[in-house]
């Protein structure tokens, strides 16, 4: 029998593309840029399966087309609000993706970005580089302890929980969360998590706030003008999710007033592109969504993939089906 034919729309490390090819008939996209709606239209007429990524976007009307040949979409990454998921299941698609592997890469970055606003390292590496340096001064670059602060965390998932946890334990923060409902009971005391029902509230709170939660339209621009509005003016804002969970505009307007101390982002609202506002500005890290950027952790996204891909064409409900 032949092999499923598979597209994977961007390169993944090695060892996952031969994993890949051993299994099924694949075509790489050697050019590794973007794949544009066209491109996408007609590789779901055309392949068994597509492993797409963050950078692929597949609204509702990719999926009103005619002659859908694809039967899964193997997203090779946790979040997939890029894929219209609904319309893909109406057409009778299977969709899966990858959690479990990256939460503690991600969950890495996201103290990586707590520590470097912090401590001012992206603006003390960019003086040194620049030839600025003029040596040791004691109120050289002053900036803010973590340890003992206070973490207020949005969206208390896998990822959430896996910063709390790295934070309380390494850093002695007390936890805050705010969550469509409380994490169980044995969690929340292993953690000393405190549950915040509102979020204005834990934004009034916290000295450093989180942001995990999924991009879905009931969190886009959850972070607005409005709740930025209750963080202190010596807090920070930490994105590593989504970019349109984060009211862009209201952000910078916050950090260009001194509003809230700083931010440290690895996601914007229109990937890849960064408002000149935020790269003007002194009281942000930004990083280009590094989130789950370990050989281990990309390896095992693809890993995880394959392993959908192999139970969906073994006739099997793919252990990550949405
Ligand atoms: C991925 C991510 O690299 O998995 C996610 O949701 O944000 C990233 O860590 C990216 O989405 C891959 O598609």
């Amino acid at each position: 029998m032949d092999k499923p034919t598979v597209l994977i729309t961007r390169r993944w490390p090695e060892a996952v593309e031969k994993a890949m090819t051993s299994n099924f008939d694949v075509t790489l996209n050697e050019k590794d840029t973007p794949m544009s709606a066209e491109q996408l239209q007609k590789a779901l007429q055309e392949y068994d399966a597509i492993c797409p990524c963050v950078t692929d976007q597949m609204p509702a009307e990719l999926f009103r087309g005619d002659n859908i040949k694809s039967r899964i979409i193997g997203n090779y990454g946790v979040g997939y609000n890029h894929i219209a998921i609904d319309e893909a299941k109406a057409r009778g698609l299977v969709v899966t993706n990858t959690p479990d592997v990256l939460t503690d890469a991600t969950a890495d970055l996201a103290m990586t970005l707590m520590l470097m606003i912090a401590r001012r390292a992206g603006e003390g590496e960019k003086q040194l580089r620049d030839g600025q340096w003029s040596g040791w001064y004691p109120t050289h670059l002053m900036g803010t302890d973590i340890t003992g602060k206070t973490l207020g965390i949005v969206g208390m998932g896998r990822i959430g929980q896996a910063m709390a946890e790295k934070a309380h334990f390494g850093f002695g923060m007390r936890i805050l969360y705010h969550n469509r409902k409380p994490i169980p009971d044995t969690d929340a005391r292993r953690l000393q998590a405190e549950y915040c029902t509102e979020l204005t509230w834990l934004m009034s709170k916290s000295d450093f706030v989180a942001i995990h939660c999924p991009s879905s339209p009931l969190t886009r621009y959850m972070i607005n003008e409005k709740t930025l509005a209750y963080m202190r003016p010596d807090a920070y804002l930490i994105n590593t999710s989504r970019g349109d969970v984060v009211e862009e505009k209201a952000l910078i307007k916050f950090l260009q007033k001194g509003l809230i101390a700083g931010a440290g982002l690895d996601v914007y609202e229109q990937e890849p592109s960064v408002p000149e506002e935020l790269l003007s500005l002194e009281n942000v890290v930004l990083l280009p969504h590094l989130g789950s950027a370990t050989e281990e952790t990309r390896v095992a996204m693809g890993m995880r993939v394959l392993g959908n891909l192999n139970a969906f064409f073994n006739g099997d409900t793919p252990p990550d089906q949405l």
